[in-house]
């Protein structure tokens, strides 16, 4: 049998945003024996004690940061089996998801917009040369079940859930796309469950109903959904679990 991404001797990856899945996912790939290098994105990465982490710049409301990232590590590395989204955002400063239609406010719903559906398709572009043709390789980002239109019961969080459903279509567009260009590379969206992280923190009291997991459990999760993907997987949306979940 081919062997998938993750088996790639000289593994290496691009782990983008340093939040608690994030930081989880760079330990878990870190621990894979064949990882050569795990290149960390986000606005403030402390160098780590291990070497094969290359920490870079990125603010995903900075255009130019996401190119300049992608061109420093082309002079590291020839090339990356796996690029990873865990990049988001649910609230920040005072900012707080919307409860009914009239708390939209134009800029913190843009800024959302820009960070959880735009910042993903220009990730995927700057760093389409280093998922080589010819070679398995992985573009998963982290959506939310939220973002899922059919889902949608509760309604509430305006911002957030339709700035992760369009980051759904970006990526099911650039699976269409990259079936052409990019034949080896499988595009996901996946949901990570509830999290215990600073994002889900405000939402998470002591008598949630639902399954909260640990960032490493999360991690381990998800690393084992796209360990098991193969190529008719490409443009579909599945949860931690590997399930999939409707558009
Ligand atoms: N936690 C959950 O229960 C849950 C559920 C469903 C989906 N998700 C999704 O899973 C992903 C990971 O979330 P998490 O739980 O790990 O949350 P987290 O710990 O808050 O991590 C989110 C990350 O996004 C980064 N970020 C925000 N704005 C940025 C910007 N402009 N430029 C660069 N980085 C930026 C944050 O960086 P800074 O530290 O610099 O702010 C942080 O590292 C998100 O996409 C989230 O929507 C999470």
């Amino acid at each position: 049998m081919a062997k998938g991404p993750l088996q790639s001797d000289n593994f290496c990856a691009v782990v983008v945003g340093n939040g608690a899945v994030g930081n989880a996912l760079c330990e878990a790939l870190l621990a894979l024996e064949n990882t050569r290098s795990v290149a960390l994105l986000g606005r403030h990465v402390e160098p780590w004690d291990d070497e094969r982490v290359v920490p870079l710049f990125v603010d995903a409301l900075e255009p130019d940061s996401i190119v300049a990232a992608a061109l420093a590590l082309e002079e590291r590395v020839q090339c990356v089996q796996m690029l990873i989204n865990t990049v988001g955002v649910l609230h920040w400063d005072k900012y707080l998801p919307e409860k009914r239609l009239r708390d939209i406010d134009t800029a913190p719903a843009l800024q959302a917009f820009q960070i959880n559906a735009l910042f993903p398709a220009l990730l995927a572009d700057a760093f389409s040369p280093l998922l080589r043709k010819g070679q398995p390789g992985i573009f998963a980002s982290l959506s939310a079940r939220v973002g899922s239109i059919s889902d949608n019961q509760l309604g509430g969080w305006y911002s957030y859930r339709a700035s992760k459903a369009a980051q759904n279509m970006l990526l099911r567009t650039i699976a269409r796309e990259w079936s052409i260009s990019h034949r080896e590379t499988i595009v996901v969206a996946l949901h990570p469950g509830t999290v215990d992280s600073r994002l889900s923190a405000p939402f998470v009291s002591a008598n949630y109903p639902n399954r909260v997991l640990q960032p490493a459990e999360c991690a381990a999760a998800l690393l084992k959904v796209i360990g098991d993907l193969d190529a008719s997987d490409s443009g579909t949306f599945l949860d931690w679990q590997g399930k999939s979940i409707p558009w």
